[in-house]
C-alpha cells in the first residue's frame, strides 16, 4: 500500500486534502464563461431545424431584422462569402457551420439572430422566416448502408454511399478457426444508444475582436483550449486569425465529459460575427439545444466469444456498425478512429480476437461527442462483460469463477494483448477478490438461491475491466496532427511560493488541489503555497487538454519530472551555500542537508531565495522549470464491480441493493478526490444503464429533448455507492499513477446490466441492451411468460 510521504500540512501525495477551489464553488464565486460581461456585447441566438433532413428554400431575415436591437442575421451564404460555411471535425471529417442548401438532423444551426440583448435574440431567431422542403430522413444506420438509400453527403469528393470508414484489428481467419472448432460460442447483438453529455453547464462563447489590436480573446467552454485556438487558426487564418493573434480563456467549466471538446458552429458564428462586427458576441447554448446535439456511442456491436466447455476462452470476435450521424465528429486521435475500442479483449487471457468496425452516415446530429468516454472503452468493456456474463450462464459457472480461470496474471504484466495494447500492471485477482470479500459475495450467492426458490427475481453481476488512459504517446496519438503529450510550467518565486501552469483544464475534478500535491510531494512547499493556473492560451504551456482521464497520466507526470528538474538546480544551490560539493548533498521531502551532518541544511524555501539572490557563479538566476510529458505508454487502471439487484415481476421494477466498486488506478495523489470522482462516474454509469438514452422517431425527431423527459439519475435515483481500492502502480508513470476518472463510467453499466439479466434468467431471459428500464424489463417478462 501507498504511505504518504509528506505531512498532511505539506499535503503531498495520499492526504485527502479539501479541494481548494470549493470555497469559491461553493460561496457561487465561480466564473465561468456565461459570467463574462464585456462593455457593448451583443448576444447571439441560434434558429434552428425543425427537420432531420430537408432542403432549405429560403430564409427570410426581413421580419427578424426590423425587431429593434436586432443588428443581424447571419447565413451560411453569408459565411460562404469567407469560406467559413464548413469546417473540420476533430476527425477529419468535415461539419457544416451554417448550411447554405440542405438541414441534416433535427436542431442543426440554420442561421444566426445578433442582438442587443438575449431577449431580443430569441425574438428574432422566432421572426426568421425559414422555407424547408422536408426530405425522407435515414434514422436506422443499416437502412442507410442498403443499396437504394440516398446519397446523404454528396458534398463529399468521392463518397458513393453512406459507408465512412471501415476499421479492423486483429486475426481475422485465426479467430474465424477458433470459434468454428470451439466446444461453446456464445453470441449477442448488443447496442449503445446515444446519450446525452447532460453537463449542469452547456456550451457557451463570448468572442471579442479588438480591431486596433488585431487581437481574437475568446472566452470558451473549453476541455481543450490550446488545441482548439490551432483548429480556429487553421480555419480561419485565411482571414487573419492567424493563432498568435487568438487567446482563448478557458474559465471555470461545469462538467465536460466530452461534450466541451469540440468545436461547435456557434463558436465559428460567434467569432465570425464579433470580427465583423467588431463588437464582444456571447453565444450560450439553452439546455434544449445541449440536449439534441452532441451524443456520444451509437455502437451495434455483433459480439461472438469462444470457449471450451469448462470456460477457457479462446477467442473473441466483434463486428460493429457506429453511427455517427451526418458526420464523424469524434473526438479520437487521428490513428485510433474507434478510440480505444481495442481494449475489447478485456482483462482475460487469451489468443485470437478480431475487431471491425463499419461507421455509416445518418440524418442524426454529429456522433461521436464523449460522455465520459469518448475512446469508446465503455463500449468496448461492455461488449465483452456482458459476454463473459452470457458464456458462464451457458455453461453453468460461476460468473466470478469463470473470470479467476481467465484472468491475466499479475506476473504476466506488461501484457501484450491480442489486439495489440501492452497493459502495464494489473492485479485482477486481487481486485475481484477484495469487491467479492466486501459484498459478501457468497452469502448473496445463497441469499439468490433461497429467493430463486420461493420464485423472486434477485440478481448479482459482475464486471472486472481493464481501462486505458492517458493519450499518448507522440508516436502513436495525434488530434488532427497535433502530438498528445501535455505540459507543466513551475515558477517558484523568491518567498518560496509558487505558481504553476498546465496545458490541461478541470471541469470539476480538482486539478488546483492535486497538482499542487504533486508537487507538494516532490518539493516538499505546502500545496497551499502553490496556484494552479490553466486554460489561458496565452500563458499556459501548450497542452492537449482535459478528457479520456487523460490529466494525471500526462500533466501530471509532466509536473512531477518538472518538479525534479528544479530539484537538481536547487541541489547545486544548496551545495554552494552549504560550502559542500553537490555529490554530498541530500535530499529529503523540503530540504537539502550534507550527507552525514543533517543539521547543516537548507529549505527549499531557502534555497529558491538563494535562486534570486546568491546563486553560484556561472548559473541562470531563477527557479523556474517546464517539462513537455511525451509518456512511453498509456496507463491502465482497473477495476472490479459487483452489483446486487432485485426486479419486480408484475412491474419491472428495478431495485439496485448493493453496488460495491473497487478501482485500481496505481497510486493515488487525493484519495478523496478519487473517491468524489468514482462517486460521479458510478451514477453516470447507472444513467445509461438505467435511464438514459435518446428516443428517435421514424422522422428522425428526438423524442426526449429536454430534462423533463429525458431522466438524468440524481441521489434519489442512486444507490449507496461503496467503494474501496487495490494498487498495483504504473511502472512507466513517474509517480507510478493512472487515470482514474472515466473507469466507473466505463464499469458500472455492464455490472448493472449483468445483474438485471442474472435476476431474470430464470424466466429465459438472456439479454436486455441498456438502458434496461422497467417497461422494458416488463415487456420481455411478458414475452417470455407468452413463451412458456
Ligand atoms: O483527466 P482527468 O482530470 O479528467 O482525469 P484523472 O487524471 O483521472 O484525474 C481526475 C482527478 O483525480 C484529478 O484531480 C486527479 O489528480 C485525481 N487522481 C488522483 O488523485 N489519483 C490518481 N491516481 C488519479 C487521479
Amino acid at each position: 500500500m501507498f504511505s504518504c510521504k509528506t505531512s498532511p500540512e505539506v499535503g503531498g501525495m495520499g492526504h485527502s486534502v479539501k479541494r481548494k477551489e470549493d470555497a469559491r464553488f461553493l460561496h457561487g464565486k465561480g466564473k465561468y464563461t456565461d459570467d463574462v460581461k464585456l462593455p457593448g456585447m451583443l448576444s447571439m441566438v441560434m434558429v434552428r431545424s425543425p427537420y432531420a433532413y430537408a432542403k432549405i428554400k429560403s430564409i427570410d431575415k426581413e421580419k427578424a431584422l426590423a425587431i429593434p436591437g436586432v443588428l443581424a442575421v447571419i447565413t451560411g451564404e453569408d459565411l460562404a462569402q469567407y469560406n467559413l460555411h464548413w469546417m473540420p471535425t476533430l476527425l477529419s471529417d468535415s461539419q457544416m457551420v451554417l448550411p447554405t442548401d440542405t438541414v441534416m438532423h433535427q436542431s442543426q444551426e440554420v442561421c444566426a439572430v445578433i442582438a442587443t440583448d438575449r431577449y431580443i435574440a430569441v425574438d428574432g431567431a422566432e421572426a426568421v422566416d425559414v422555407q424547408y422542403e422536408p426530405m425522407k430522413a435515414i434514422v436506422n444506420p443499416y437502412k442507410a448502408l442498403e443499396e437504394d438509400a440516398p446519397l446523404l453527403r454528396p458534398d463529399k469528393e468521392g463518397q458513393k454511399d453512406n459507408h465512412i470508414y471501415h476499421w479492423e484489428r486483429g486475426e481475422r481467419e485465426k479467430t474465424d478457426a477458433a470459434i468454428a472448432a470451439a466446444d461453446v460460442v456464445v453470441k449477442e447483438r448488443i447496442h449503445l444508444p446515444r446519450i446525452h453529455v447532460a453537463s449542469i453547464e452547456t456550451c457557451g462563447i463570448v468572442a471579442s475582436y479588438d480591431k486596433d489590436t488585431e487581437k481574437m480573446l475568446i472566452y470558451l467552454t473549453s476541455q481543450a483550449p490550446h488545441a482548439i485556438r490551432t483548429i480556429l487558426a487553421l480555419v480561419a487564418g485565411h482571414v487573419g486569425l492567424s493563432e498568435e493573434k487568438i487567446r482563448i480563456i478557458a474559465p471555470d467549466i461545469g462538467g465536460g465529459f466530452g461534450g466541451k471538446v469540440p468545436v461547435y458552429p456557434g463558436y465559428v458564428v460567434a467569432i465570425a460575427a464579433s470580427f465583423l462586427i467588431g463588437k464582444p458576441v456571447k453565444w450560450i447554448e439553452d439546455r434544449s439545444e445541449n440536449l439534441i446535439n452532441g451524443f456520444a456511442r451509437d455502437y451495434h456491436m455483433d459480439c461472438e466469444l469462444a470457449a471450451t466447455k469448462d470456460g477457457k476462452i479462446q477467442a473473441f470476435k466483434v463486428s460493429t456498425l457506429a453511427d455517427h450521424g451526418y458526420t464523424d465528429s469524434s473526438a479520437n486521435p487521428s490513428k485510433y478512429p474507434t478510440g480505444m475500442f481495442s481494449i475489447c479483449t478485456g482483462s482475460y487471457d487469451y489468443e485470437h480476437a478480431f475487431a471491425e468496425l463499419d461507421a455509416v452516415y445518418t440524418n442524426k446530429a454529429p456522433g461521436g461527442v464523449a460522455y465520459r468516454c469518448s475512446f469508446r472503452v465503455t463500449e468496448a468493456v461492455h461488449a465483452i462483460e456482458r459476454m463473459v456474463d452470457k458464456l458462464a450462464a451457458e455453461i453453468g459457472k460461476d460468473p466470478a469463477q469463470l473470470r479467476f480461470e481467465n484472468f491475466i496474471k499479475k506476473e504476466q504484466f506488461p501484457y501484450a494483448s491480442p489486439l495489440g495494447w501492452s497493459y502495464d500492471s494489473g492485479d485482477y485477482k486481487a481486485t475481484l477478490e477484495k469487491a467479492m470479500e466486501m459484498i459478501g459475495y457468497d452469502d448473496y450467492k445463497k441469499e439468490q438461491a433461497e429467493k430463486r426458490a420461493q420464485g423472486k427475481l434477485m440478481g448479482i453481476g459482475i464486471c472486472t475491466f481493464t481501462e486505458v488512459v492517458g493519450a499518448g504517446p507522440s508516436k502513436d496519438f495525434d488530434i488532427l496532427g497535433i502530438a498528445m503529450f501535455d505540459s507543466a510550467e513551475i515558477r517558484v518565486h523568491p518567498t518560496g511560493k509558487a505558481l504553476a501552469r498546465f496545458g490541461t483544464k478541470s471541469q470539476g475534478q480538482g486539478h488546483e488541489t492535486t497538482y499542487a500535491q504533486i508537487l507538494a510531494e516532490e518539493l516538499g512547499i505546502p500545496y497551499t503555497d502553490i496556484e494552479i493556473d490553466e486554460g489561458d492560451t496565452d500563458t499556459a504551456p501548450y497542452g492537449l487538454g482535459t478528457y479520456a482521464s487523460r490529466s494525471t497520466p500526462t500533466a501530471g507526470a509532466a509536473a512531477a519530472i518538472a518538479a525534479r528538474k528544479l530539484k537538481d538546480k536547487g541541489k547545486k544551490i544548496a551545495a554552494h551555500l552549504l560550502e559542500v560539493s553537490e555529490d554530498d548533498i541530500e535530499w529529503e521531502v523540503g530540504k537539502y542537508f550534507v550527507k552525514g551532518a543533517p543539521e547543516k541544511s537548507k529549505t527549499i524555501q531557502e534555497v529558491a531565495f538563494a535562486a534570486y539572490t546568491n546563486i553560484p557563479p556561472g548559473m541562470e538566476p531563477g527557479f523556474e522549470a517546464t517539462h513537455y510529458y511525451d509518456p512511453p505508454n498509456l496507463t491502465f487502471p482497473n477495476g472490479a464491480y459487483i452489483c446486487v439487484v432485485e426486479v419486480e415481476e408484475e412491474t419491472g421494477a428495478i431495485d439496485v441493493k448493493r453496488f460495491v466498486a473497487i478501482d485500481d488506478c496505481g497510486n493515488i495523489i487525493n484519495p478523496m478526490i478519487v473517491e468524489g470522482q468514482v462517486h460521479g462516474g458510478l451514477t453516470q454509469g447507472i444513467a445509461p444503464a438505467m435511464y438514459e438514452g435518446i428516443v428517435y422517431d421514424d422522422e428522425g425527431n428526438v423524442l426526449n429533448g429536454t430534462l423533463m423527459d429525458y431522466l438524468v439519475p440524481t441521489a434519489v435515483e442512486s444507490p449507496h455507492w461503496e467503494t474501496g481500492h487495490t494498487i498495483t502502480p504504473s511502472p512507466h508513470h513517474p509517480l507510478g499513477a493512472k487515470g482514474v476518472a472515466e473507469s466507473p463510467t466505463v464499469g458500472a453499466p455492464p455490472a448493472i446490466a449483468n445483474a438485471i439479466i442474472d435476476a431474470l434468467y430464470p424466466l429465459g431471459i438472456k439479454h436486455l441492451d441498456i438502458p434496461i428500464t422497467p417497461d422494458k424489463v416488463w415487456e420481455a417478462i411478458q414475452e417470455s411468460k407468452a413463451k412458456a
